[in-house]
């Protein structure tokens, strides 16, 4: 099944001198389960493209339909909600709320949406991503790698038709950046959760099914690794 397919995708930032064609025509799809690492170089497009992926930010033109639901539709307040319930989002720098602990931090996004959090999945990422005897911390008691796991819970909490994360590893050492990467391998593999990740890592780039190529806004290439993971 198709889970993301993207069309003639462009974004254009700004006018006259400053203007930049951040994304040129980008199209693809992804199915459902796929680990795709989104790789190029700085400035060519990346968290550009994943910004209007997660309907943080919308294309100039194109077409966005994710799980069968074409977001640029969508108004305000449906892609709000349609954005709490089918994507989970996974930024460089954790983003966690500074003054709530381990558990409300993953379980707030539920709240926010007047749902109840799912204590037996609560519960089973938790343990999952180790953070079981951290529960009650605030972010500042952890580590980089345990926030890094609790905005993964966090994102995870609500069953996200896509997982995106922009360069989850990009703050952590090469240690914390091989658990992330195997965990994040994990939940793909066990629960056929489908991942976009953007990386500059090459190991993440390795362990992926896929390796889209971004150059100047456009897809360089797309690469596809049939049986051989090196996870
Ligand atoms: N809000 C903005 N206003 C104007 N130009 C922008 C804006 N955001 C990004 N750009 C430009 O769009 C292009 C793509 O930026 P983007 O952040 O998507 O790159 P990236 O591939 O994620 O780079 P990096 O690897 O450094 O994170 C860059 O040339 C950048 O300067
Ligand atoms: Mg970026």
């Amino acid at each position: 099944m198709k889970i993301l397919e993207i069309k003639n995708l462009c974004k254009i930032y700004g006018e006259g001198e400053t203007k930049v064609d951040a994304l040129r025509n980008v199209s693809f799809d992804v199915e459902q389960g796929e680990f795709v690492a989104i790789v190029g170089p700085s400035g060519s497009g990346k968290s550009t493209l994943m910004h209007i992926l997660g309907g943080v930010d919308v294309p100039t033109t194109g077409i966005v339909n994710i799980a069968g639901t074409n977001i640029g539709e969508l108004n305000e307040t449906k892609l709000a909600i349609f954005r709490r319930r089918n994507i989970g989002l996974i930024y460089q720098f954790y983003n966690l709320i500074p003054i709530l602990n381990v558990e409300e931090n993953m379980t707030l996004p539920l709240l926010l949406d007047d749902r109840k959090p799912d204590r037996a999945l609560l519960k089973d990422l938790v343990e999952k991503l180790g953070l079981k005897e951290r529960l009650k911390h605030l972010p500042n008691q952890l580590s980089g790698g345990q926030q890094q796991r609790v905005s993964i819970g966090r994102a995870l909490m609500n069953h996200p038709a896509l997982l995106l994360a922009d360069e989850p590893t990009g703050n952590l050492d090469s240690e914390n950046s091989k658990e992330i990467i195997t965990l994040l391998r994990k939940f793909n593999r066990e629960n056929n959760q489908t991942v976009i990740i953007i990386t500059h890592d090459e190991r993440i780039a390795l362990a992926a099914d896929r390796v889209i190529t971004i150059e100047d806004g456009m897809i360089t290439r797309d690469s596809k690794r049939l049986g051989v993971m090196a996870s």
